[in-house]
């Protein structure tokens, strides 16, 4: 007998570890999944649909790089020296770049932008979310579906209200680093803290910068979170892939775009040793990224006001590698090293031969 009822306990605890049940506090949203804050539930109809009509099915693709660009476009609409003289500097991450597409897709900046704008905004409506909330979910679910992506913060609740935000506050492709450093810094971001967010070029490529080279990528590896941008932007530059205008400078791979912005700002004094530090340790460079676009979804708001829904943000397919390597045929040689500081790493050269790099498509 006493025997009888150990075996039934021993039995019920293996029932109990066979079956785990969600954390406490935990709220069941249906369909196996969980979260801490019932009003998160919420976003799983808005992930579906975007995630199969947005992204096509998951995808790391132009639509998911237009989502990331989007969340910087909105949330760089800000400005605190105009607001210091008394003028109206925006509201930073509220929406406005949708509710307002018609103004500010005409800024020099948001070029191109309205076909974003235009394909986002009628899943904001649909599923009845702010324009601010879903401008930063598309941006970290898009960014999540990346190989070795980022699973960043996404808090919920910004108002719907918002007002069109002044022109010349999204830098461009031409600016200084300099002229960079100090827009940024007047939202209150370092220059360090703005190769963190340049980290997003990783999973990049231009459309409107020279639109007869639409979807050249910024790296060899545009659907991959890897830390390839920050080598590649280091090596010497060859040959121009498109026209040599409008903020393009020389890139060492055929088919790879270089903007001049991303040029000045790895070999700036200030920013050179940040960036570099950059090519290895992709556990480093995605935990910074987390870290500096918390920051960047939340500028201008409050997020004491805002409800933690990061839980419904899909885990990143893991990374492949997680550390950069030249590319087939580059070596140590080819690297234009600012920093002062510390050497260039010691990185593999790819195998195979010298290959052009081809265009994202949608
Ligand atoms: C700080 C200065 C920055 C400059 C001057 C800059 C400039 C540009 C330019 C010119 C393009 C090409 C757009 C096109 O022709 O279609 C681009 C693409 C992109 N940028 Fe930036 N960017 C900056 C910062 C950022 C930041 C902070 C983020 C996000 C956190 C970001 C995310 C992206 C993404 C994801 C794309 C690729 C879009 C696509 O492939 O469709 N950029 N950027
Ligand atoms: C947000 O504002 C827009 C107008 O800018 C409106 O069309 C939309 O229905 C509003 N969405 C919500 C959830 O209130």
């Amino acid at each position: 007998m006493a025997f009888q009822s150990l075996f039934t306990l021993v039995a019920l605890a293996a029932a109990v570890v066979a079956v785990p049940a969600p954390q406490d506090a935990q709220v069941n949203c249906g369909g196996g999944r969980f979260v801490k804050n019932a009003a998160c539930c919420a976003w799983f109809p808005v992930l579906d649909d975007i995630q199969e009509n947005l992204f096509s099915g998951s995808l790391c693709a132009e639509e998911a790089h237009e989502a990331l660009r989007l969340t910087f476009h909105d949330a760089v609409g800000f400005s605190i020296a105009a607001e210091r003289e008394g003028q109206f500097g925006g509201g930073g991450a509220d929406g406005s770049i949708l509710a307002f597409s018609d103004i500010e897709t005409s800024f020099a900046a948001n070029f191109g932008l309205d076909f974003t704008t235009e394909a986002f905004i009628p899943f904001a409506l649909a599923h009845k979310v702010s324009f601010g909330d879903f401008v930063q979910f598309a941006g970290a679910v898009g960014v999540s579906n990346c190989i070795g992506g980022p699973r960043l913060q996404f808090l919920a609740g910004r108002s719907n209200n918002s007002r069109p935000s002044p022109d010349n506050l999204v830098p461009e492709p031409t600016d200084s680093a300099e002229k960079i450093f100090e827009r940024l810094q007047d939202i209150g971001f370092s220059p360090i803290e703005v190769v963190h967010l340049l980290t997003a070029h990783t999973v990049s490529a231009q459309y409107e910068v020279d639109t007869d080279v639409a979807g050249s990528p910024f790296d060899s590896t545009p659907s991959s979170f890897d830390n390839q941008f920050f080598v590649e932007s280091l090596l010497k530059g060859t040959a121009f892939t498109g026209n040599g205008q409008g903020g393009e400078v020389t890139s060492p791979i055929p088919g790879e775009f270089r903007l001049q912005s991303d040029f000045a700002i790895s070999r700036d004094s200030r920013t050179a040793c940040e960036w570099q530090s950059l090519v290895t340790n992709h556990a480093n460079m995605v935990s910074k990224f987390e870290t500096v676009m918390a920051k960047l979804a939340t500028v201008g708001q409050n997020p004491n006001n805002l409800i933690d829904c990061s839980d419904v943000i899909p885990v990143p397919p893991a990374a492949k590698v997680t550390t950069g390597s030249f590319p087939p045929g580059k070596s140590k040689a080819d690297v234009q090293s600012a920093c002062a500081a510390t050497p260039f790493p010691n990185l593999a050269t790819q195998p195979g031969p010298v290959t052009s790099v081809l265009p994202v498509t949608a």
